[in-house]
């Protein structure tokens, strides 16, 4: 156990000074956990500093609201996650055509160039969660690549003169500095106001052109569709895009176009960094840890084949049966949740089940107005709930293993992660991929590679290089 929780308690009250007032509860106590989230789910709101911090990219929203507000933006968002959209995994091959284009060749050796992995990562990202909601990708990975070499060839000119009528901007560096301003608010807490500026004012104003861009084409579509019935001869490029973006859907039932972007940033948001951080975390265990890295290529060589021999498809379902490729998912998530410290502010004098009294076990009070703070981090770490090798990387812990409140990497209750299934298969889809093509791996940055950062999620704390060898059959 961590030490400020050994020297207290796994529940403990901070208390003000003067008036013996309970500021806040800190507890790693899954029985705790449960209670907020879920059994007394209504006796608590997230925190005002949030939203505060959040506003100016994304306003209220499913992931910033709370009460009545809440749950009106969640039962719309629901339905748009049905389980048709995240079996589509095909559509995932060609961002990972194009990360591995942005990758470039193996050398002489057979070894890749360093690479900067979380960038990748968040670039594949991006660009499959633009590709989700918009039906039309943000093609970070492109721009990226037209940036370095600078190709000033006439082809290449007039495709960014098109990308620039339909994209007003560079979304993913846009996208980029408006999340670090959002991160330092959060940060701040109270001081969220402090982090302010031309330049994030600027970032915030590109990402939102870029949505209402797509809003606007939405929205038209929606209005000819209404008016002729014949929708193909209406852009037929939106028609296209029609099939597959969640945008498409959403607009119907958000008559006001700000609320539609709102909620649009914040699954843009809420899906792509931590995806992104999950897999660069993925990388970073399998390379410390070769013996996992060799079961884990032989499992997907076994079910998968390897890029230059296939054996099956990666669908959805195949992924789902690589009983080891699941394992090493689950434990991932479990010694790096993206959400590893979460508050929730009570709205009325309530209690959690455990954490009061002298050894602990009597239920605790909890004022209106005073915060729960519960760490996933440490309780997915803790040595009474996982054993003495807690800490310890073992995919093989998952083998028969049935899981409750002590592992919520999605959190549990009405508030659960809506995009739970489609990362995770986003992340078995994107192993997979890898280990098909690459059968080692290694890091110039290894020793500081498992120092944790927190940005809005927790991600590694350093830059993580890492250079991989493309199989030779
Ligand atoms: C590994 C990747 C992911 C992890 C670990 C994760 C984790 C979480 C967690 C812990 C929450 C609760 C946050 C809170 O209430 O304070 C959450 C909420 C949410 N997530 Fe995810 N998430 C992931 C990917 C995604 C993706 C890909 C999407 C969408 C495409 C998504 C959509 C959402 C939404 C909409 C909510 C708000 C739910 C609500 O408040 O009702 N997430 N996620």
């Amino acid at each position: 156990m961590n030490k400020v929780f050994r020297e207290n308690a796994p529940t403990y009250a901070i208390v003000e000074k003067f008036f013996g007032k309970t500021k806040a509860v800190y507890t790693i106590q899954p029985e705790n956990i449960k209670t907020v989230l879920s059994t007394n789910f209504t006796h608590f709101h997230r925190p005002r500093t949030m939203p505060n911090a959040l506003d100016p990219v994304m306003g209220q929203g499913v992931f910033t609201s709370n009460g009545e507000a809440w749950a009106h933006s969640r039962g719309l968002v629901r339905a748009q996650f049905s389980s048709k959209r995240v079996r589509n995994v095909a559509k995932l091959e060609g961002h990972v055509q194009n990360m591995w284009e942005a990758m470039g060749e193996a050398l002489q050796d057979g070894w890749t160039e360093e690479q900067e992995i979380l960038l990748i990562y968040n670039r594949f990202t991006l660009d499959a969660a633009t590709e989700f909601m918009f039906g039309t990708s943000a093609e970070s990975h492109e721009v990226a690549m037209r940036e370095k070499t600078k190709d000033r060839s006439a082809e290449s000119i007039v495709r960014s003169w098109v990308r620039k009528l339909i994209v007003p901007e560079d979304f993913g560096t846009a996208f980029d500095t408006a999340l670090d301003y959002v991160a330092l608010r959060l940060k701040l807490g109270r001081l969220w106001f402090m982090a302010d500026g031309v330049e994030f004012r600027l970032a915030c104003y590109k990402v939102r052109s870029y949505c209402d861009n797509y809003i606007r084409r939405a929205v038209a579509h929606a209005e000819a569709a209404k008016e002729t019935a014949h929708t193909a001869t209406f852009d037929p490029g939106f028609v296209e895009d029609r099939r597959f973006g969640l945008i498409s859907e959403l607009v119907h039932s958000y008559p006001d176009k700000v609320a539609l972007r709102n909620q649009v940033m914040q699954l843009l948001v809420a899906g792509r960094d931590t995806t992104a951080a999950s897999l660069c975390w993925t990388m970073i265990l399998l390379d410390a840890h070769p013996e996992v890295f060799t079961r884990l290529r032989v499992a997907i060589e076994k079910d998968f084949g390897t890029e230059a021999h296939p054996l099956a498809p990666v669908t959805f379902e195949n992924l789902k049966s690589c009983t080891y490729l699941q394992w090493v998912i689950f434990e991932v998530l479990r010694l790096y949740p993206t959400g590893p410290l979460n508050a929730r502010k009570a709205t009325i004098d309530t209690v959690l089940p455990v954490g009061g009294g002298a050894d602990g076990k009597n239920p605790i009070a909890i004022r209106a107005g005073s915060t729960v703070v519960f760490n996933t981090y440490l309780m997915h770490r803790w040595e009474e709930l996982w054993g003495p090798d807690s800490w310890e990387f073992k995919p093989e812990r998952w083998e028969d293993r049935k899981t409750g409140w002590e592992y919520i990497p999605f959190f549990g209750g009405p508030q659960t992660c809506l995009g739970q299934q489609h990362a995770l298969t986003e992340m078995a889809y994107v192993i997979t991929r890898f280990l098909q093509r690459y059968d080692n791996i290694t890091s110039s940055t290894r020793q500081t590679n498992r120092e944790n950062g927190i940005r809005t999620i927790l991600v590694p704390k350093r830059t993580v290089l890492f250079r991989f060898h493309k199989r030779t059959s």
